[in-house]
């Protein structure tokens, strides 16, 4: 619904923003490793980050620090650690890491600069 007043999180409720969506695909599928997306308030920023995401078949974490601010006045790792540890147990749980689970699954062992540790 274009008008509603939540973030948006669909291409079709998200009007006019091409440009800033192309540039964020395609800084996300070139693996960038650092995207700032800025403006003033209620511009859009968390609408166009969702739309993007959700337009590609990536997997990711969308992690609003502000709620732990909110709760604690300041942002602690160990509040982080707790929110990622479930948002990764939710995105395990929907399948969305498929692939991935089973590609690891295979995995035998590992070597890192002839330290290996095998199964
Ligand atoms: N291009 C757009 N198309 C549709 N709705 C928009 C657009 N830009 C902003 N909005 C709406 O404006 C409000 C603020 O957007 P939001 O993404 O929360 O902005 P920000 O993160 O920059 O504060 C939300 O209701 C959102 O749906
Ligand atoms: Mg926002």
């Amino acid at each position: 619904m274009l008008f509603d007043e939540a973030v948006k999180e669909k291409m079709e409720d998200f009007y006019d923003r091409e440009e800033e969506i192309n540039r964020l695909r395609e800084g996300v599928l070139r693996g960038r490793r650092l995207i700032l997306v800025l403006g003033v308030r209620r511009i859009g920023k968390s609408s166009l980050v969702k739309v993007t995401l959700n337009s590609i078949d990536v997997p990711f974490l969308y992690i609003d620090v502000r709620s732990v601010y909110r709760s604690h006045n300041y942002i602690s790792s160990y509040a982080l650690h707790y929110m990622v540890d479930d948002l990764i147990s939710n995105l395990v749980a929907s399948g969305k890491w498929s692939r991935i689970i089973d590609y690891i699954k295979h995995i035998r062992g590992i070597s890192v600069y002839g330290v290996e540790v095998k199964n």
